[in-house]
């Protein structure tokens, strides 16, 4: 099943994601939804928020970073703990499907360390690097309610601003499925 996906000026991105607990209904079938959701709308990584759920969990498929090293990883992170960012910073242009039509360089240190649950639910701990690890990080800042835009200057937010109304507004249309702010469906 794929989801609208939640765009800025949508309060559940705003909001500081709870931990999932081991009686969440169907978690399974929740999260091949979101990899479903992520991949129906070209995405390499989706958090939950963005579905309209504000619980810590997000998806990415970073494979398709062909000139990635080293290789991408097709992964679902359930109640992640970022435990130490590391490294040189480095800038990418990113985007985020919560912020269609909007691209900005943003720089991020380039490891992580993250302790997560996987899908049954067993404490994992590993370190990502470069492409992976970038989109780990903005992954997990969805689940504390910032979104990448937050980070540029405020002559960047400025100019950005009427677009990101625009966005709040429904006014964009991205080839996929959007829920527009304060509507109750899409
Ligand atoms: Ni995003």
């Amino acid at each position: 099943m794929i989801y609208p996906v939640t765009v800025f000026g949508d309060p559940v991105l705003r909001k500081k994601a709870v931990p999932v607990t081991k009686d969440f209904k169907d978690l399974k079938g929740f999260i091949q939804n979101m990899f479903d959701t992520m991949y129906s709308s070209d995405g390499v990584g989706l958090a939950a928020p963005q579905v309209g759920q504000a619980i810590r969990v997000f998806v990415l498929d970073t494979t398709t970073d062909e000139e990635g090293e080293p290789a991408g990883i097709v992964k679902a992170f359930i109640n992640p703990e970022i435990l130490e960012k590391y490294g040189d910073e480095w800038v990418m242009n990113e985007g985020c499907l919560s912020l269609p039509e909007i691209r900005e360089d943003v720089l991020r240190p380039e490891s992580v360390r993250i302790k997560y649950l996987d899908e049954d639910f067993k404490i994992r701990e590993e370190i990502y690097n470069g492409f992976t690890a970038r989109v780990i990080q903005h992954e997990y800042d969805h689940l504390e309610g910032i979104m990448f835009v937050d980070y540029l200057n405020p002559l960047k937010k400025r100019i950005l601003k009427s677009k990101l109304i625009a966005i709040s507004k429904g006014k964009v249309i991205p080839k996929y499925r959007i829920k527009i702010p304060g509507s109750k469906s899409n």
